[in-house]
């Protein structure tokens, strides 16, 4: 391993605003906000209290809490935080060198709804209590183009279940990804397993849908990935849905049946297939 990724390693095991395969979590994220916020170092996991929203600790509203899976830098979770600051933010990613950007633009600029969780987004069931997660971000995760990958995509019903462990039943989720295919495959777990679509643009900065009433200033916010283009599809898509049905197992052959018929071609998402390096790899 490179000298560089061993020093940013080594700094995320020092800072208050990432936290490794944590234990006993659940529920407790609100009070670790808190002690983030008021400075109250070195943050004891094992001392914090757990509150639920009818159990609120010292009677204070729980603030919201807002997931960005496969956050790379976490540029949606520090951009986020500082357009919300009364609600909380967690990036979640598997590699340390990466949140690392983020938590550091994170504690030099002071902000403090913000923090990371290094792990793999198939444990995240382990970190969240029922209902604690208010909404998901989604921010281009490797579409994983080939079909004996499909259950690896973020958006694959067997990781949608995982989140609905902890997505309140109102919230949504946003994918933002520059992948024509990954787009695609989700709109048709959506239709197949009837969950509620709110939004789907394959333009998010197109005239039409910027200039339309369902543009967010929240979708400005630019990702690493984003600025690479690697399916060079050369648009963002995006897609907002809520997933709110039970997603049955016995239809998982149906979407598997579905999605072989789905071509990767060069002009979408190949470049990945050839595996495209990038300055932090
Ligand atoms: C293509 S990058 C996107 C990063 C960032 N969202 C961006 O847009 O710049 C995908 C990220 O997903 C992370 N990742 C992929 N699979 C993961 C998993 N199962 N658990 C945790 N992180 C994962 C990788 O480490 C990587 O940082």
């Amino acid at each position: 391993m490179g000298q560089k990724k061993l020093i940013k390693f080594a700094a995320i095991k020092q800072y208050e605003n990432v936290l490794e395969y944590p234990q006993g979590m659940p529920g407790k994220w609100n009070a670790f906000f808190e002690k983030l916020n008021l400075g109250d170092y070195p943050i004891s996991l094992d001392s914090l209290e757990i509150s639920t929203s009818t159990s609120p600790k010292n009677n204070t509203p729980i603030k919201p809490l807002i997931l960005e899976l496969a956050c790379g830098r976490g540029e949606y979770a520090v951009g986020l935080a500082r357009m919300f600051p009364a609600q909380n933010f967690l990036g979640l990613d598997i590699k340390g060198n990466r949140i690392w950007k983020g938590a550091s633009i994170a504690n030099k600029e002071a902000i403090k709804n913000v923090a990371f969780v290094r792990t793999q987004i198939e444990q995240s069931i382990q970190y969240f209590a029922k209902d604690e997660v208010a909404e998901i971000w989604i921010t281009f995760p490797d579409p994983q183009l080939r079909l004996s990958k499909a259950k690896k995509r973020l958006t694959h019903p067997q990781f949608l279940r995982i989140y609905q462990q902890f997505l309140q039943p109102g919230g949504s989720v946003h994918l933002k990804t520059d992948s024509p295919n990954l787009y695609l495959f989700t709109k048709t777990v959506i239709e197949l397993y009837g969950l509620t679509l709110i939004t789907a643009t394959d333009d998010v900065y197109g005239p039409t849908f910027m200039q339309s009433s369902q543009w967010d200033e929240r979708y400005a916010i630019k990702t690493y990935y984003e600025g690479l283009n690697i399916a060079s599809s050369n648009r963002i898509h995006y897609l907002q849905f809520k997933i709110d049905q039970d997603l049955p197992h016995a239809k998982d052959e149906l979407l598997k049946e579905m999605i072989a018929a789905f071509e990767v071609t060069e002009t979408h998402d190949a470049k990945r297939e050839r595996g495209v390096k990038t300055n932090e790899d």
